[in-house]
């Protein structure tokens, strides 16, 4: 197979990533992607560095068993933590979730004053506080660990009283700080934007990496020559986890607005 018919992995520590398939078929409608939800290991968040390295590599040797082109890193917290690892080790374009969600909140801000909401291993590698400093030294960055969120989301409090209060309780220190764009460092997090919203208010802009990441991906493959010449059926795009698959498949088919064909657990 032409190596521009390849498909593209993507992997995140579960469902969360899926907001990135979305926008990697709405950026490149002809390419085939495999996706891999680490579901039996999640949470990442709350692991050390040396753990989520292991398992990121562990996955990118899974994907390129389907002689994946390229790989995007879905997840906040293993993008922190490994990306560079990964890069080094392996001969093939990686991509994460850092560098694009760090330039989209430059982008956004007025005023040079960030907020960065993330797990505490994406916080505490300060990774976004690097990046975004390397892009624009003048910045202000104020960094909020959001512990809780992972489980609220995972357990569907998703604008209930218990997200609202969860909320407070994390972004009441970040309103005082005058903040004019709050990031969401950690794939979860887009679902609880309304709720992030609400309790920061209207004059913060929100930045979810997304769409930005995909398209960062674009212009990588543009550059080397491995945009997909054939096109294939759109939103083609195989799913595996290493759990049980029914729970991913209900959640995913909701996030991706339509169903998702067949979830494969395997252990890696
Ligand atoms: N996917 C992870 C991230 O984006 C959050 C969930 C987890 O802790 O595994 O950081």
């Amino acid at each position: 197979m032409q190596t521009t018919e390849r498909p593209i992995g993507i992997f995140d520590s579960g469902i969360g990533g899926l907001s990135v398939v979305k926008e990697v078929q709405r950026v490149l409608p002809a390419e085939r992607l495999v996706y891999f939800g680490d579901t039996a290991r999640l949470p990442y968040g709350t692991k050390s560095k040396e753990t989520v390295v292991r398992f990121s590599r562990e996955i990118v040797r899974f994907l390129l068993q389907f002689r994946v082109k390229a790989i995007v890193v879905a997840c906040h917290t293993a993008s922190s933590f490994s990306l560079a690892a990964l890069q080094r080790e392996f001969d093939l374009p990686i991509v994460g979730v850092v560098h694009p969600g760090a330039e989209e909140a430059l982008r956004t801000t007025r005023t040079g004053r960030i907020g960065i909401l993330g797990t505490r291993s994406t916080i505490q590698s300060g990774s976004y506080q690097r990046e975004i400093k390397r892009l624009n030294p003048r910045t202000k960055i104020f960094s909020q660990s959001c512990p809780l969120f992972v489980p609220l989301v995972e357990e569907g409090h998703l604008m209930d009283a218990i997200a609202y209060q969860v909320a407070e309780k994390y972004l009441r220190p970040l309103k005082r700080l005058h903040v004019d764009t709050v990031l969401l460092g950690c794939t979860h997090y887009p679902l609880l934007k309304r709720v992030i919203h609400d309790v920061l208010g209207e004059g913060v802009r929100l930045v979810d990496s997304s769409h930005e990441t995909a398209e960062h991906l674009k212009r990588l493959l543009e550059k080397d020559r491995l945009v997909s010449l054939n096109g294939h059926p759109s939103r083609r795009c195989q799913f595996y986890v290493s759990d049980e698959p029914n729970r991913f498949s209900k959640v995913g088919s909701v996030l991706l607005r339509g169903r998702i064909h067949s979830v494969k657990k395997v252990s890696l």
